[in-house]
């Protein structure tokens, strides 16, 4: 089984991006984190991050025909992004949004998402760990899709 992780603009800089908010791992940590993780599920694992709005649909675009399940973390484009909600409905490929602060808990702008309604369920507010249960949520998904 394949799975691609999409991160999106300025998580290129975590680590160093207010730490209060992201926490202090970066960005390859938590990829190499997940890589390893996805080792012993026997998953392919492919990351992929931008800051450009077009990029990151064109990575979903992409997923098509390799990847069996998504991951991603729109960042700021999750708030006004129709594009990569789009490119998510279009491809069909059951996908799991991440983030790593509790976004319902700051801003009312970061409470809304244009990816929640074609995901197949959000995870916010764990640090990094929110992408080690997404990866447990897309275990779950690619089960059941196998029918265990
Ligand atoms: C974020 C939350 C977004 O509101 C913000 O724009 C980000 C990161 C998160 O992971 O908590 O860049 O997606």
């Amino acid at each position: 089984m394949n799975v691609l992780v999409i991160h999106g603009p300025n998580l290129n800089l975590l680590g160093q991006r207010e730490p209060g908010v992201y926490g202090s791992v970066t960005l390859s940590a938590i990829d190499a984190m997940l890589r390893d993780e996805a080792d012993q599920l026997g998953y392919a694992l492919r990351t992929f991050q931008s800051n450009s709005e077009g990029e990151l649909v064109t990575a979903v675009q992409d997923a098509a025909g390799w990847a069996h399940a998504i991951i991603i973390n729109p960042a700021a484009y999750t708030h006004t992004s129709v594009a990569i909600r789009d490119a998510i409905a279009a491809v069909g490929i059951p996908t799991v949004e991440v983030h790593l602060s509790n976004v319902h808990a700051r801003e009312p702008f970061r409470h809304a998402s244009h990816i929640a309604p074609v995901a197949r369920g959000q995870i916010a507010g764990f640090g990094a760990d929110s992408y080690r249960l997404a990866l447990q949520a897309v275990r779950g998904i690619l089960e059941e899709g196998a029918g265990g």
